[in-house]
């Protein structure tokens, strides 16, 4: 057969230019865990310009040498590619300037280090890796006139959440875009950056078969599963202010949610994507008081097997409210989605790390197979994002033998199969991808604010739920019995649950 398309690995993309990349909080839990060891990665395949410096600014009070051991601590801790260029020239490449973010003429220094260490043309690149309450501050020191008048190209990368509600998010896109055009603004939500993720397009739009049943007339219903092992970590004074909607739902949940249910975009220009996935946030249906107390669950997690309860992890209230887990019924009010439930479940704690949409068709119109196996276990399409990188479809075949009994199978696709591809991780990726100005894995202001639109009743219904109910889930387990309830109450249940067995098999 032909072969459409000859991949070819060395034209991998690059990092075009030289670049200084000017981290703002370079010694947080961030960019110990996920800036710098992709920058070594990166480095180490040699997809960086050899011209490159990370300048990084932050509270703590250390030396450029003191600062390159937090660089080697954090490869030491958190790298495990295989790749390992020369990390002393790598370290050699950091630089620190301790000082308060307020501190405007400290922003200077900045300016200055960056000339004495690049040419005239290098890029400037901001990297806001810190809590949300100080975004502003630094984006206005950012626009004083001595760094705007530098005539360096620039571009800002800003992590979420942008903001902690809709009014706080369009406050703070006024400041930044006083100071940096759109297109210099990278508003990175990572689980865009992920490969299975960017598939989920691919898989809709690059197979006919899939995209005219894929709409109210044969879907069932829809579940996303965003679970974590993991606890807060070091986050508690983080996670106390943000809680799981905050955390994951107004973004990687809402994002994996569109790119299952967005039309198809005329082109794969960035803002054709975002456009078609803006449609979708905005028919979310909004849920009056009654709606929220039916359709969503509020968790929060308490001890497991010699594991902390949310309460008694470091900063966190002893009567804290936060949720660290949610499960909601969405409606996706359009002409391809009306009626179809979407399920969404997050949290910290749960059983474990596991990243998924499953799609649940409807049954067949028939019931040809006898009263014995009158319910034949629905075709289901799962989409794997982490930690399994898979696609299968579930399908009923004839059980071999002579009575007539249905009998689920699977067909499967697993990254693994490819054997090597160009296999960055979200971080690297988008890290690349800012490098290069290509915008069309970062999310933009318009669906951020409509992204809030969905979240912030979902915060207030939340802030008001008792607080003597919580915690209600233990460590380890797959979260509160409601969310389990939620799905019992429509005859459907999680396709990985404690009482869902015939479903694990997808
Ligand atoms: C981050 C959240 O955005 O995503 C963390 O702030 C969470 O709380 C993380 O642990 C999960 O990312 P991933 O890629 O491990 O699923």
């Amino acid at each position: 057969m032909k072969r459409v398309c000859d991949i070819d690995f060395s034209r991998s993309i690059q990092g075009k230019s030289p670049f200084t990349l000017v981290i703002f909080g370079g010694s947080g839990d961030l960019s110990k865990r996920k800036l710098i060891p992709s920058l070594y990665n990166l480095y180490s395949l040699k997809r960086l310009h050899e011209g490159f410096n990370v300048i990084s600014y932050g509270m703590p009070g250390m030396s450029t040498e003191e600062y390159r051991e937090v660089v080697r601590s954090s490869i030491d801790t958190y790298y495990k590619r295989v790749e390992r260029g020369d990390l002393e020239e790598f370290t050699g490449r950091f630089h620190y300037i301790s000082g308060e973010f307020h501190e405007e003429s400290r922003y200077r220094e900045i300016l200055d280090l960056h000339r004495d260490l690049s040419k005239e043309d290098v890029q400037l690149v901001y990297y806001l890796a810190i809590p949300p309450v100080f975004a502003e501050t630094v984006i206005k020191n950012l626009g004083q006139d001595f760094l705007r008048e530098s005539g360096y190209p620039r571009k800002v990368v800003m992590e979420k959440p942008f903001g902690v509600d809709r009014e706080s998010a369009g406050r703070l896109n006024e400041v930044v875009l006083k100071v940096f055009r759109e297109e210099e603004i990278y508003r990175i939500d990572h689980y865009l950056g992920k490969e299975t993720v960017q598939n989920i397009l691919f898989f809709r739009f690059g197979n006919s078969i899939f995209e005219p049943l894929w709409n109210r007339n044969f879907i069932d219903h829809v579940q996303i599963t965003a679970a974590e092992s993991i606890g807060i970590e070091h986050r508690g004074k983080f996670y106390e202010g943000a809680g799981v909607v905050r955390d994951i739902v107004q973004n990687h949940v809402m994002q994996l949610l569109a790119l299952v249910a967005m039309e198809p975009p005329a082109d794969f220009h960035a803002d054709m994507i975002r456009d078609e996935k803006l449609k979708i946030f905005k028919s979310i249906r909004s849920m009056n008081e009654k709606d929220l107390g039916e359709n969503l669950v509020k968790g929060q997690y308490g001890e497991g097997d010699e594991i902390l309860a949310y309460r008694e992890e470091r900063d966190v209230e002893e009567d804290s409210n936060t949720p660290t887990f949610m499960a909601g019924k969405f409606f996706v009010d359009n002409w391809r989605w009306a009626g179809v439930p979407f399920y969404i479940r997050a949290g910290k704690r749960l059983r474990e790390k596991v990243t998924e949409i499953y799609i649940q068709f409807k049954q067949p119109p028939l019931k040809l197979f006898g009263d014995e196996c009158n319910e034949i276990v629905p075709n289901g399409l799962l989409i794997s994002i982490q930690p399994e990188e898979r696609i299968s479809f579930r399908l009923n075949s004839k059980y071999p033998g002579s009575e007539n009994y249905p009998h689920p199978v699977e067909m499967e696709f697993n990254y693994k199969q490819l054997g090597t591809y160009d296999n960055l991780d979200a971080y690297e990726r988008l890290i690349l991808d800012c490098l290069r100005g290509d915008l069309t894995l970062f999310a933009r202001q318009d669906g951020i604010e409509a992204m809030w639109e969905v979240a912030d009743p979902i915060n207030r219904y939340f802030e008001k739920v008792d607080t003597t109910s919580l915690p209600n889930y233990e460590s380890g387990s797959w979260g509160p019995e409601e969310a389990q309830d939620l799905l019992f109450r429509d005859g459907r249940c999680w396709r990985i649950s404690d009482n869902c067995i015939d479903m694990e098999e997808v």
